[in-house]
């Protein structure tokens, strides 16, 4: 029987099989780039002159935190994941170097109890690849639903570069190079070339980015690095 790899139980198997791992092999899959990447996809929200509510929705282990307090300072930070695998991580650096004041949610996106109109901020890295299209519909809509009006928000996710050369090189390094890595280091081979299979059926974020746009948030694609991540970023007018 084929797999469903959309289906939520099966992403969250696969994070929390990679949890132990993900923080160290994020860095290598992106070439160290997910560090700039996080903090330029957040430089496309604007400050706002209150204390702030965001939310980084499909947190991980708490890697955007860093980047985000950085760039919002006088701001809650509400994240939310439903890997148990990946919450045991966040909760963790919460406590430790956080003061213990980010608030960890464990959900599901398309399922979720966030209230409604109350975020200034939405934010998420490298987190879409897993959806399918009708579940980039829902979280479209849960964004405009969960953003006050004038909230912004802002996506980011690894991409197939448009360039043929940089494309075969990542594509190699990516669906190759990275699983043997996983396999010597860190005894995740399987789920790590699965990235690259998400990778390559997502291709970018261009699909998502006119989904934001039809559900009526005002919503501007952009590339990073010649196309390695995509992302859209915008506003909620209305
Ligand atoms: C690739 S990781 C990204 C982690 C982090 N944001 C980062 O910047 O590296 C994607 C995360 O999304 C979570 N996730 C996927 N689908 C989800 C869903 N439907 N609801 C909540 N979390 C989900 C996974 O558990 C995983 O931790």
């Amino acid at each position: 029987m084929e797999i469903n790899i959309y289906n939520p139980d099966y992403v969250k198997g696969l994070f929390n099989r990679m949890s132990s791992s993900y923080e160290r092999m994020n860095f290598i899959t992106s070439f160290g780039f997910s560090i700039r990447w996080r903090r330029q996809f957040l430089e496309k929200l604007k400050q706002t002159d209150h204390k702030a509510e965001i939310i980084d929705l499909l947190t991980g282990m708490g890697e955007t935190w860093n980047a985000t307090k950085n760039k919002l300072p006088n701001s809650n930070l509400t994240v939310l994941d439903f890997s148990d695998g990946m919450l045991q991580y966040a909760k963790q650096k919460s406590k430790t170097k956080f003061n213990d004041q980010v608030i960890v949610l464990q959900q599901d996106i398309l399922k979720n109890e966030l209230p409604s109109n109350y975020f200034d901020f939405v934010i998420c890295a490298f987190g879409l690849k897993t959806f399918n299209t009708e579940q980039l519909q829902i979280l479209a809509l849960e964004t405009k639903r969960i953003l006050k009006q004038g909230g912004q928000f802002s996506f980011i996710e690894i991409s197939e570069p448009s360039n043929k050369l940089l494309k075969i090189l990542y594509g190699f390094y990516l669906g190759q190079i990275i699983p043997i890595l996983g396999k010597l280091f860190l005894g995740n081979p399987d789920e790590y070339k699965m990235l690259w299979k998400y990778t390559s059926k997502f291709k970018n974020a261009k699909i998502a980015s006119d989904i934001f746009s039809n559900v009526g948030l005002e919503t501007h694609y952009i590339s990073y690095f010649y196309g390695c991540a995509t992302g859209f970023y915008g506003m909620k007018n209305d």
